[in-house]
């Protein structure tokens, strides 16, 4: 004879006539779930501390736009907070030490065609660095940019550098570790001065001026007004030239400014052909790979800018051209 099926076997336990076995039964299996939960939920706590310790010891490569450049993972914290980007173009470069010989033409390399530099010449570099910064002083979102590269061959540092090590020195910055001065280190003339000088505003503070302040010789106004400005589409409103000459009779210099700099502006906007490209050309001797390829891919086009029209515009996107937002939402 077969033995009888018993019913509810496979069940492990015969529920229907045990009320207490299906009781603990029913809490053993709960508690397994618990269990299961706890460690869950554990493992997940666990990991979140993990990242949060991570984001507190390496805060900097969360939160740059660049992040996924490891390149750029060690940047410091960016001052977010600045709007007002003041260049200061920088003309020669500073080889001295004590800033109250800044007027003396032993402390300083500059190019050949300013050979002839007098005391009253020469001071007026510092009268640009010394203007913007009363006007860095005054505005506490501005951020002055020393901008100019190595563009001498008897110096070894840029002229960027130089004139911030000149401003500190000679203590035109409330004190020597003001944050609110950089260099620019690789313009070779007064387009890149403009261009770079943005660029380098952006490494600092993780975006794109709201207003530019110029600070050079007066006789360069119509240039940086009239042609730098216009050729990366910077609005008028939002910019402004303050002009410093050197004292006196500046005909000659004015004329040299018309035949070397605006006029060939004028046929060559971007300053990338023939004679224009020719003079960055000589004065990169150092051979400097600018890092705003790298640290500013929104620009890269316009950096790369050369049209075989020499005055063509250029008019790819801008960070700052809502214009050209608005023009391409239109023609989809
Ligand atoms: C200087 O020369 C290097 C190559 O030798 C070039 O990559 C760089 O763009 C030049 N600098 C400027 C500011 O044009």
């Amino acid at each position: 004879m077969l033995p009888a099926p018993v019913v509810g076997r496979k069940h492990g336990f015969r529920r229907s006539t045990s009320p207490y076995l299906s009781l603990s039964g029913n809490l053993l299996a709960r508690s397994r779930a618990t269990n299961l939960a706890v460690l869950g939920l554990a493992f997940i706590a666990g990991l979140s501390l993990l990242l949060n310790l991570q984001l507190y010891y390496f805060p900097s490569a969360h939160d740059s736009p660049n992040s996924s450049l490891s390149l750029l993972a060690s940047l410091p914290k960016l001052q977010d907070n600045l709007e007002h980007l003041i260049v200061v173009p920088g003309h020669a470069i500073w080889l001295g030490r004590d800033p109250s010989l800044r007027a003396e033409p032993s402390e300083w390399a500059f190019q050949s065609y300013q050979a002839s530099q007098d005391s009253s010449r020469l001071d007026v570099f510092f009268q640009h660095i010394a203007h913007a910064a009363r006007i860095a002083v005054q505005d506490e979102k501005s951020l002055v940019v020393f901008s100019g590269g190595q563009t001498q061959r008897s110096a070894t540092t840029t002229e960027g550098e130089s004139y911030l090590r000149l401003a500190l020195a000679a203590g035109v910055f409330p004190s020597t570790g003001f944050s609110r001065a950089t260099s620019e280190d690789f313009a070779l003339d007064s387009f890149q001065n403009l261009l770079f000088s943005i660029a380098r505003f952006n490494e600092v503070t993780g975006h794109y001026p709201s207003k530019i302040t110029v600070v050079g010789y007066e006789m360069k106004r119509a240039r940086f007004l009239e042609l730098h400005r216009p050729a990366i589409r910077w609005p008028e409103a939002r910019f402004e030239y303050i002009g410093i000459d050197i004292p006196g009779d500046n005909s000659v210099a004015r004329q040299g400014e018309r035949e070397n700099g605006y006029l060939p502006y004028v046929a060559d906007l971007y300053g990338c052909h023939s004679f224009l490209a020719n003079k960055r050309r000589q004065r990169n001797y150092s051979a400097r790979y600018p890092p705003y390829y790298l640290s500013n891919p929104r620009l890269a086009a316009l950096l790369m800018w050369c049209p075989p029209d020499h005055t063509a515009m250029f008019t790819g996107s801008l960070p700052w051209s809502a214009e050209h937002a608005t023009h391409l939402q239109r023609e989809k």
